[in-house]
């Protein structure tokens, strides 16, 4: 029988994750093969709901507020992931260590208390692999200037966002393995190649 793990993308704005995800969703109805595909915030409908309010362009919360909204969103998605653990594979835009990389790395919160509710929420649910896609300053730039709408996390200076794909990088230091970096910077088609020789790993 084949694995079924949790795939994560991760990233900052314009990294090119969502593109990813949707061309290895792709990939999985050709082959005929069963997952489910959630991003974050959002995937289920009241996930959805919370993310409305949180990258409303007219909401301003307070950091700490923004994130319990992230780990609210969360919440609802739970449910949803345990339906299918092992059962599917389960493709995730986004997931925990946006949370430690933009509110902890990029905000300031403390790393703990992130933990501690990430932990009470997941409980057994682990991530099996994630793809962190990196993007430098100039096209990170180009790709939020071509954006028709932004919203309130689109939004914040190239400090901020310099600060929060380091958080990336070093959560994805403190444990290789389970993670492939992603350099948006060159040829997307290899990339493409790149990622679905490593889903084909990771699901034989
Ligand atoms: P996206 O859907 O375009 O990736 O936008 C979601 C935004 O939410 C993005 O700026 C990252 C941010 N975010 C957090 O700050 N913390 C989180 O835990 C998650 C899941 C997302």
């Amino acid at each position: 029988m084949s694995k079924k793990p949790i795939i994560v993308f991760e990233g900052i704005e314009g990294s090119g994750k969502s593109h990813h995800v949707s061309k290895v969703s792709k990939y999985l109805k050709s082959k005929r093969i069963g997952y489910i595909k959630i991003r974050e915030p959002g995937g289920s409908l009241n996930s959805e709901k919370i993310r409305k309010l949180i990258l409303n362009k007219n909401s301003n919360f307070d950091v700490n507020t923004d994130l319990l909204l992230y780990l609210a969103a969360r919440s609802e998605n739970i449910k949803l992931i345990n339906k299918y653990y092992k059962k599917k594979i389960i493709l995730i835009d986004r997931f925990i260590d946006s949370t430690i990389a933009y509110q902890h790395y990029g905000m300031g919160i403390d790393l703990k208390i992130i933990n501690i509710i990430n932990k009470y929420l997941l409980k057994n649910i682990k991530v099996d692999f994630t793809f962190l896609n990196i993007v430098n300053k100039e096209n990170l730039y180009l790709r939020l200037k071509k954006r028709k709408s932004l919203n309130r996390y689109d939004q914040f200076n190239m400090n901020f966002y310099n600060k929060v794909q380091k958080g990336f990088l070093k959560l994805s230091k403190s444990n290789k393995k389970f993670y492939k970096i992603i350099d948006s910077n060159i040829d997307i088609k290899k990339n493409e190649n790149l990622i679905i020789n490593q889903l084909k790993k990771l699901i034989k």
